[in-house]
């Protein structure tokens, strides 16, 4: 069969090196992809939200299967679009997509169902919002409600601080048109843990745990960024915490879904943290995490095509899924500077020493290629991910096998998976 992808970052890579394993697969298209999946796929110069173009490719090349990974084109609807023109298409419509596109509707579901999350309250207008701050406790969480490239949330230690954050996402519009709503919300503590599922509707299956290091520098310091690495499993997603999630929040957001008419085909990511009172729900996403990806996908044993079939079909309660009895950690390898201004176009060498290799991964994210070489072309440039026996083993591997490549300007942290020994 022949799959076209949807995207160009590290998870593409990821779930690109996944669809390239199963024996079902003759030949991917990736669009638009990037140097790294260019050795495993044809990319195309098709940008994920130029959808009639998408559509038009897929149909001229007979696409038996394309898969929408980004929030983007699924919050907007690609797959609708893609079965009105009577394709075959992974990822959840537009209608079941807004579990990630608006934090509103996510928190207003969660209300409603009585599935764990933070208490908070909805505006639409910045003088509501501001007023409601007057007799808030601090720190409150301000979110947009669109999607604002995981930028839209701001933690407010003082009313002040607040005021401004409201000023921020609706009046100055800093984060477009997903500020023309907000969600206010209490402030949780805890540890944050990453849990994707695979969703057909009305059966989840969950998949190995993770857990991303969201800000640039060391020791959580620094601005927030796509990710700068992640780990899988997570120790501290017990068996206690995953029978508190089944029974209370994975089933019951996919009966919520169902149940409002908005039923979900594709993958459901949840942001979980472990409070003292229990796991309460941060977030929705729709589709993989990015760098989570990277590392859960290279651990599951299923065929991909399998499950993502069984998913679109409504089959999924005939799927087990599993996992290797191992460990993985990705470093991500990115630009100094990122995630504000950075330089671009450097010559990347030592790739070469990940070729077929089953341990050690190099998921391209932001590269290109320039005449013969692979150049930089992003903030976060590569992942490697390496896997071991244990948590400890493949962190050594990891933060190894980030010697292996060199580029100008190359940052990465230090610190990844130190939790880890806190376990
Ligand atoms: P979100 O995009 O909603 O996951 O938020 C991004 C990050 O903000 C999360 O990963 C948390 O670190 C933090 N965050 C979001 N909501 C809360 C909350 N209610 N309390 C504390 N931290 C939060
Ligand atoms: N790693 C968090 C995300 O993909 O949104």
């Amino acid at each position: 069969m022949k799959v076209l992808i949807v995207g160009g970052g590290g998870r593409e890579h990821a779930i690109a090196a996944s669809v390239a394993k199963s024996k079902k697969v003759d030949k991917i298209y990736c669009a638009p992809g990037n140097a790294g999946i260019g050795q495993i796929a044809e990319c195309v110069p098709i940008g994920v939200m130029e959808f009639a173009k998408i559509v038009d490719f897929a149909k001229q090349k007979e696409i038996d299967l394309t898969i929408v990974a980004p929030d983007d084109p699924l919050v907007g609807g690609l797959v609708d679009e893609l079965e009105a023109a009577g394709l075959r298409a992974f990822g959840p419509r537009k209608n079941a997509a807004i579990l990630e596109g608006s934090k509103a509707f996510s928190k207003d579901l969660m209300n409603k169902y009585h599935i764990p999350t933070a208490a908070y309250e909805t505006f639409d207008n910045a003088k509501e919002a501001l007023a409601y701050l007057e007799n808030a406790d601090m720190p409150v969480v301000l979110k947009a409600d669109g999607l604002a490239l995981g930028k839209g949330v701001l933690i407010c230690q003082t009313l002040e601080e607040a005021r401004e954050g409201v000023r921020t996402i609706m009046e100055d519009k800093k984060f477009g048109s997903a500020g023309n709503r907000m969600v206010i919300e209490e402030f949780m503590t805890g540890r944050e843990v990453s849990v994707l599922s695979f969703v057909d509707g009305k059966t989840i299956r969950i998949m190995s745990s993770a857990q991303d290091h969201k800000r640039a520098g060391d020791g959580d310091t620094g601005l927030n960024t796509g990710g700068m690495g992640t780990f899988s499993p997570s120790p501290f997603y017990t068996e206690e915490v995953d029978s508190f999630c089944r029974e209370h929040i994975y089933q019951a957001t996919v009966d919520a879904m169902a149940a409002e008419g908005r039923h979900f085909h594709g993958v459901i990511f949840f942001g979980l943290m472990l409070t003292e009172k229990g796991p309460k729900v941060l977030e929705f996403n729709a589709r993989f995490g990015d760098p989570e990806a990277q590392v859960v996908l290279p651990r599951m044993k299923n065929d991909i095509i399998d499950v993502i079939d069984a998913c679109i079909d409504g089959n999924l309660d005939k799927i087990t899924l599993s996992f290797e009895d191992n460990a993985a950690v990705c470093v991500i390898l990115a630009s100094e500077g990122y995630p504000n201004a950075y330089e671009k176009g450097y010559p990347i060498t030592g790739l070469e020493r990940f070729n077929d290799n089953d341990s050690y991964f190099c998921f391209h994210a932001g590269t290109k290629t320039d005449g013969g070489d692979i150049v930089t072309n992003g903030g976060r440039v590569l992942g490697i991910t390496a896997t071991g026996a244990t948590l400890q083993e493949a962190r050594a591997n990891a933060y190894e096998a980030t010697q292996w490549v060199g580029f100008a300007n190359k940052y990465m942290r230090t610190d990844i998976g130190k939790a880890i020994d806190e376990a």
